[in-house]
């Protein structure tokens, strides 16, 4: 009896320990959430469209570990690949994915106006692998070491595309060196000043003297100074007026294009620096959406021509929209810049064609619908800040195609000179080397964006964009190697990384 109890246990022992170990091993760790909806990370995409830097190809982009690690020219790549891992998108095409220089996401803060986790769903969702966040919109404004912090640990984890930040240059860190320094070295790509109002109260205005001192700190880290260039004019036609506020030429009139050419001839002043040999140079200066197709574009053209360091990013919705058509009380439409003339729209296309605008980019900036439908349409009091994030690249080419824009030209504007912008030199192209940085779209489907559209947004309905019948329609993104969105899911982990500047 006592051997058999004894036999027992020594057959038993062996599976309670084992059993004790399977437990320990599975309890003690973190369940495991995917950061692809791929099963492995060496793998090709097929295409007869692939846009590299070199033309458009056929063939199959190797990816292995997160980077393009091969590019094989159709006729090839059949006989020496595992073919169970090809994924053959056909006819769609493969280009870089969009880099987003800027974006309003407004974490942390204001996460009820959209936040890393929606916003960046929407983005992978409309093909952007990149986007660079605004210091200003989230609370506390990204004006400091410690403030970068704060964005860096909202981020982390929540966000399923790579994301940059830019800091904030204000009155208060401007004169202060090792402030500025403190910014860049804790990893900013950047900084961003406005030279009106804000509308953010954290986030008062600069002057020529600010910009100039900010630009002799970045010089030495050969990072750029983005500028919201629009100087408040007196404006007296209004002040005698009353005009409807939910008309939208009278918000029109409250910022007009003397505004932006105010501001730029003020820049001007301070981007000659920048020039070789000059104080501040390493330096560069670059102009966020430009609305004004009129002087500003004759001054940005001369001071490129004189040797400043300068790039001018404009918007699809100023190149989507003309004031003429936005109908009363419609406040999706109110952005600053505002929206201008349907001629002013057409030159800026031809400026965007003939390269004197150099990029192009979202400005995404929400707000909760309280805040942007303001009082049944007033354009006055109504939050300014067009919601698109996820729709930049079916518009783009929507309304590109209209005017013979390539798909080159796309990848230029979204991808490559944005990249180059922020510094990242692994990302932007379809280059053996970088980043596996990539979208695949079909451009020839067409599809409208209503309420049956899976939009990730938090706030689709503010969007000016719902209600559009557009062209492009995204397949599948790759952050990093990583399938972040196919078919409308996303990967069930947010493996995106916060990218810091070293
Ligand atoms: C400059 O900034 C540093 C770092 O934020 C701070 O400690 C210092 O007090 C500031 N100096 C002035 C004169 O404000
Ligand atoms: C800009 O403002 C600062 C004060 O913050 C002032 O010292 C400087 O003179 C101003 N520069 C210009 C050009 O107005
Ligand atoms: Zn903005």
């Amino acid at each position: 009896m006592e051997l058999k109890k004894w036999k027992l246990l020594t057959l038993l022992l062996p599976l309670v320990a084992y059993l004790l170990l399977f437990a320990i091993k599975n309890f003690s760790k973190p369940s495991v959430r995917s950061c692809s909806l791929l099963p492995h990370d060496h793998y090709w995409i097929a295409s007869k469209r692939i846009v590299t830097p070199q033309g458009i190809i056929s063939g199959a982009v190797e990816v292995n570990g997160g980077l393009i690690k091969s590019l094989i020219k159709e006729g090839d790549w059949q006989g020496r690949v595992h073919t169970e891992q090809v994924i053959d998108y056909g006819e769609a095409v493969i280009m870089p994915g969009l880099v987003d220089v800027h974006a309003h996401l407004d974490d942390p803060g204001r996460t009820e106006w959209e936040g890393f986790p929606s916003g960046t769903r929407a983005a992978a969702a409309g093909g952007i692998t990149t986007l660079i966040d605004m210091p200003l919109n989230s609370f506390p404004s990204t004006v400091s070491e410690e403030t970068l912090k704060l964005k860096i640990e909202a981020a982390e984890g929540n966000i399923f595309v790579d994301v940059g930040f830019w800091g904030g240059l204000v009155p208060e860190n401007a004169f202060n060196a090792s402030a500025l320094e403190g910014l860049l070295n804790a990893g900013v790509l950047g900084l961003k000043s406005f030279m009106c109002p804000s509308g953010i109260n954290d986030f008062p205005m600069t002057n020529s003297t600010h910009i100039k001192e900010g630009l002799s700190v970045l010089a030495k880290y050969r990072r750029p100074l983005l500028v919201h260039a629009e100087i408040e004019q007196e404006s007296e036609e209004l002040k005698n007026e009353v005009d409807d506020p939910r008309s939208y030429s009278t918000y029109l009139k409250t910022r007009p294009a003397s505004w932006e050419q105010a501001a730029i001839r003020e820049l001007l002043t301070v981007t000659k620096d920048t020039r070789a040999g000059g104080p501040s140079e390493g330096a560069h200066l670059h102009i966020v959406h430009l609305s004004d197709s009129g002087d500003s574009l004759d001054l940005i053209k001369e001071a490129k021509r004189s040797g400043d360091s300068l790039t001018v990013e404009t918007c699809p919705h100023y190149l989507a929209f003309s004031s003429e058509e936005i109908p009363d009380g419609d406040t999706r439409f109110k952005c600053s810049p505002p929206i201008r003339g349907a001629a002013n729209k057409e030159k800026l296309w031809e400026a965007l064609m003939d390269g004197y605008i150099d990029m192009l980019s979202s400005d995404h900036s929400p707000s909760v619908p309280e805040l942007k439908l303001f009082d049944r349409g007033d354009f006055l009091r109504a939050w300014g800040g067009i919601s698109s994030l996820q729709f930049v690249l079916p518009v783009t080419w929507s309304i590109g195609r209209k005017h013979g824009i390539t798909l080159e030209q796309i990848a230029l504007w979204w991808s490559a000179k944005p990249s180059k912008l922020a510094g990242q030199d692994l990302k932007g192209a379809i280059a053996i080397g970088n980043h596996a940085d990539i979208v695949v779209w079909q451009p020839e489907m067409e599809f409208e964006l209503n309420d049956d559209h899976p939009i990730y947004l938090k706030h689709p309905s503010i969007s000016a964009y719902m209600g559009s019948k557009l062209f492009g329609k995204v397949l599948g993104t790759f952050v990093r190697g990583n399938l972040v969105f196919a078919e409308g899911k996303h990967a069930p982990a947010a493996c995106g990384s916060p990218i810091l500047a070293r």
